[in-house]
Parts: C-alpha cells; structure tokens; sequence
C-alpha cells in the first residue's frame, strides 16, 4: 500500500493564514503546490518561497486554467470571508465570496475531474451546541450565515460525493491559533483573542477585553478549544492520505476535547510575554455560546489524526514569536 501519495495540489487562499501554514506542510510532504489567492484579505509574501502564485478570484477563468496546467488531483479550499460578525450585518458576502463561490469551484472541480476536494469548514456548522464536547452527529443549526454558507458548501460536496464519486473531507475548525515561524496571523480587522492579547501585551493596544465574565463557566469567561494552526495543516495532509487509499468522505471535528477560557488564555499570555496585560471586562458578545469543544475522536480514529502542538502554552508561545517578529 502506498501511504503517501505525491501530489499537484491546488491551494486557494494559500495567502491567508490557515491557507500559509498548509502551503507550507505540503510543500514539506513534496506535493506540488499552486496557490489560487485573490489577496482580498490574504498576503503575498506569505505563500510559501518558489510556489507557482496565480493571483485570481477562485470563480475566474485563471482557477480552471491552474487546473489544467497543473493536472490538479486535489483542491484544498481555504479562500472565504471568515467573520461571524460581519456576516450578520453583511450576509450578501458570505453568500456570494463563499457559498456561490464555492458552488464554482465545485464545478470546475467536476469539469476537471479533480478526484479529491479538502474544505476548510468550521464549528459554526453546529450552532448553539445541545451537548458537549461536540461530535460530529450533533444537530447542525448554523446561527450566522457564515456558518449557514459553510454548511451549504459541505452539504454540495455530499450530494457530488454520492452522485459523481467526488472524494472529499470536510474539517471542521474550532479555534485555529498558534503560527508557524514567520508566519502570523494578520487579519484585517484582527477580532480573534489570542492575536489581540499578544497585541496589548506589545502595548499596541491598551488592554484586552473580555467579552462577558459572567458565564455559565468556572471562572466565568467563555471556553474555546484552541487548536494549533500547524495541527490543523496535518490534519489536512491525514485526510488527504485517508481518501487516496480509498476511504470513505465526510465531515471531521479538528479540535484538541480540551478547552480553555478566556482568563485562561490571558494569564498564560501573560506568564509566555512576561508582561502584565490590561484587562477591562465589557459585555458578552452576541453570538457567542459559552462553550464550544470538540469531540476529536472520529479525527483520531478515522484518519489517524491528533494534536501535538496544540497546548495553550505552545500555542500563545509560538503566537507571540511571529507577531512580536
Ligand atoms: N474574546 C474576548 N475579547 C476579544 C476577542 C474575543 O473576550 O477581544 C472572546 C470571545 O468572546 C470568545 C473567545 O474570546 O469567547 C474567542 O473569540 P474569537 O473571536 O477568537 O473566536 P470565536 O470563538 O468567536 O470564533 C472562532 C472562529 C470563527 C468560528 C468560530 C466557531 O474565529 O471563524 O470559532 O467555532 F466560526
């Protein structure tokens, strides 16, 4: 049995953050790797040094030729808008950049005959969650459109699954931190916690603050279950392992069954920069359950798949190298 497979892969959003860090794991595992990035929110100078770069919006003509030119056997599709906020007061582009997008890409991939498709999903697929930790049988009730669009493009790759034998793995994140060397997150706004808190501790802001201290939850502040962003890129290379020798197609949790709060995440920020980060407590933010954490197993079972990097000291110290530079 071949356990690993070289492949040309097609990356879209290999400019982003997620998308950076999984460039780079394939091109560590020798695959052949073109990046499709439109740089709508994504950086050129973090594709990966010596990756052919086609500049492009996944619904041009540019994907189907990159496509073509390259023989792509697999899409791993990272490019979407990823604000839950946002997509409550501006629904038109999620619908459009992600859903329709998708629906796109999904047809070049079929014009194609690419056998196999990796989405970048998320936790935002469940909803409010009815238990914890959350597996992947748990109701799926989107509460955003950014949830709802993610979940209408996984329910497109079950239906192309079924009827045209498309290979495909879903990967639900929950909360991807953490970076490589180099490699920091730089969203545009930056609304994410860990990146924000590493930000006060540089004193590029005055404090964090904590959104809601009066939760359901020990101590009182919302628990996520942070995931290494370099654990996620494996978990991505497993899957694409896993359906190249001939296994089924879903949906995976991608998550540690370990969570954390947000009074966790700043004492050990503070602990990792040696700084005392400012914190003022605000109101909780709509939207937000107070606890959402992953039921890893099916990952662990299935694909093989567990999280290595992904302790929150890890995960801040490694945040902290690449933002401070
Ligand atoms: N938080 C603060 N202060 C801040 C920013 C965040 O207290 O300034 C809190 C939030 O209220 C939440 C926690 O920190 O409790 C984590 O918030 P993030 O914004 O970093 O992440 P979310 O859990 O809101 O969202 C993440 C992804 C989404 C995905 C969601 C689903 O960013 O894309 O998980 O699990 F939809």
């Amino acid at each position: 049995m071949i356990d690993h497979l070289l492949m040309n892969v097609l990356v879209t959003g290999g400019a982003g953050y997620i998308g950076s860090h999984m460039v780079r794991a394939l091109v560590a595992a020798k695959h052949h790797v073109v990046v499709v990035d439109d740089l709508s929110s994504g950086h050129a100078d973090a594709v990966a040094p010596g990756v052919p770069f086609v500049k492009a919006d996944v619904r041009d003509e540019a994907l189907a030729k990159a496509l073509r030119e390259h023989e792509v056997e697999a899409v791993f599709h990272f490019a979407s808008r990823i604000q839950v906020g946002e997509s409550m007061t501006n629904p038109r582009l999620y619908f459009k950049d992600n859903l329709a997008a998708g629906v796109a890409l999904g047809e070049r991939v079929l014009e194609a005959k690419v056998p196999y498709f990796i989405l970048s999903s998320t936790a935002a697929v469940y909803g409010n969650p009815v238990r914890t930790p959350i597996d992947e049988d748990h109701p799926t009730v989107p509460v955003n459109p950014y949830g709802e669009t993610k979940l209408a493009t996984e329910r497109m790759l079950f239906a192309y699954a079924r009827a045209y034998g498309l290979k495909f793995a879903a990967l639900r994140y929950f909360n991807a931190a953490g970076a490589g060397d180099g490699l920091a997150e730089r969203h545009d706004p930056e609304t994410h916690l860990i990146p924000l808190v590493l930000d006060a501790a540089l004193g590029k802001r005055a404090n964090i603050q904590v959104f809601g201290s009066d939760y359901p939850t020990p101590d009182g502040t919302c628990v996520r279950d942070y995931i290494h962003v370099e654990d996620l890129a494996d978990a991505h290379l497993a899957a694409l392992v896993h359906l190249s020798r001939g296994g089924e197609s879903g949906a995976w949790n991608l998550g540690t069954g370990k969570g954390n709060s947000v009074r966790e995440v700043i004492g050990t920020a503070s602990r990792v920069t040696g700084v005392t980060i400012k914190v003022a407590h605000g109101p909780r933010r709509e939207g937000d359950p107070p606890v959402l954490v992953a039921s890893a197993e099916r990952a662990r079972k299935v694909l093989g798949w567990q999280a290595t990097r992904s302790s929150l000291e890890r995960i801040v110290g490694d945040a902290w190298k690449a933002r401070r530079g």
